[in-house]
């Protein structure tokens, strides 16, 4: 199949070192108990490598506000302002805590679709439900049962509700869910941080997950969109809101139906590329690692487009001694 899009201008390998260098950047604050400096440093990085890219990017899922994120906020433009209009979705450092903890499962993200093709979501709670790739369109829905859910899926893959295993985030919120799932029969991963990892997972037999379930980010819910209509699978989402403040926010993104249930199509349209690079090591990709002889890094990377249906793995090695003018 022949792939005309504006995407076809940008070099899908240009992000990775986009997700290379903010991983880099993040991975040397792994363990070292402190949040906000491992952020900072992959959202320095990750800026510096996108104002390098030829491209009109705009943030639309960032790292917050203008008024709270002095950098990669929404709406802020990066590129050299020369090429095609992108919209950009991104989280320099996906799961905060683990990176601080050196636990599993932290990675540095970017989703890129051209110009209004991401859901404009606000930083709020988003419920989600997912399955991967090969089961019939809709067989999951935030408005059934989670016993219809499970079972609709346990049915399609022709095994036993026993054998499900649904990834949720260990939330206090989430006990009447995990109580729920236990109840049907099935099996329950419970995940400290990092949904994105959580549902991508789904599309993985290795990771033995079926389903993803319960609420996190929105943000990471458009991310996790994003890699879905790249490597398959789908998921469902619907912004929930804890107050008036939360709500005003999402109208000032455009967001009128605050009730609206997205399918993945809606969260990520028309052709998307998606790239991630592991801080930590997880079940999605191995973390930054330093070279035997202590010379450099390696890095672990995929990266993969929509429109193509490509998903590459990219293993680097970086020499930090080398310096290019
Ligand atoms: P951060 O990278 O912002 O720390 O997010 C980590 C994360 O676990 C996300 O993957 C998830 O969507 C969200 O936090 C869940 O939020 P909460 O910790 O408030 O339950």
């Amino acid at each position: 199949m022949a792939v005309n899009s504006t995407l076809d201008r940008i070099f899908v390998l240009e992000l990775v070192r986009v997700t290379e260098a903010a991983a880099i950047a993040a991975a040397k604050l792994v363990g070292m108990g402190d949040e906000k400096a491992a952020d900072a440093a992959a959202v320095d990085s990750m800026r510096n490598e996108f104002n390098a890219l030829p491209i009109k990017g705009r943030i639309v899922i960032g790292e917050g506000e203008r008024d709270e994120a002095p950098m990669l906020y929404i709406g802020e433009e990066v590129g050299t302002g020369e090429g095609p209009e992108i919209d950009i979705a991104l989280d320099p450092l996906e799961g905060t805590t683990i990176a601080a903890k050196a636990m599993q499962n932290s990675l540095a993200v970017v989703a890129l679709a051209e110009k209004d093709n991401l859901l404009n979501a606000p930083d709020v709670y988003m419920d989600k439900i997912a399955v991967g790739p090969g089961l019939p369109k809709g067989i999951v829905d935030l408005d059934n049962s989670v016993e219809e859910n499970v079972k609709a899926v346990a049915d399609a893959k022709g095994r036993q509700v026993s054998d499900m295993l649904v990834c949720v985030l260990d939330r206090p919120r989430h006990a009447k869910l995990i109580e729920d799932i236990r109840a049907t029969g099935a099996r329950v991963k419970l995940i400290g941080d990092g949904d994105v990892a959580g549902v991508i997972d789904t599309t993985d037999p290795d990771t033995s997950v079926d389903l993803y379930m319960g609420s996190g980010g929105a943000p990471e819910g458009v991310l996790a969109a994003a890699a879905l209509r790249c490597i398959g699978g789908q998921i469902q989402g619907r912004l929930t809101f804890r107050n008036d403040t939360e709500r005003d926010r999402a109208r000032k993104w455009g967001i009128e139906d605050l009730d609206r249930k997205y399918i993945t199509e809606e969260m990520a349209a028309g052709d998307v590329i998606f790239a991630a690079t592991g801080v930590t090591d997880g079940t999605l990709l191995r973390g930054v690692h330093s070279t035997p002889d202590g010379k450099g890094y390696t890095t672990d990377t995929v990266v993969m487009r929509s429109a193509s249906k490509t998903v590459r793995n990219i293993k680097t090695v970086h020499n930090r001694e080398i310096k290019l003018s």
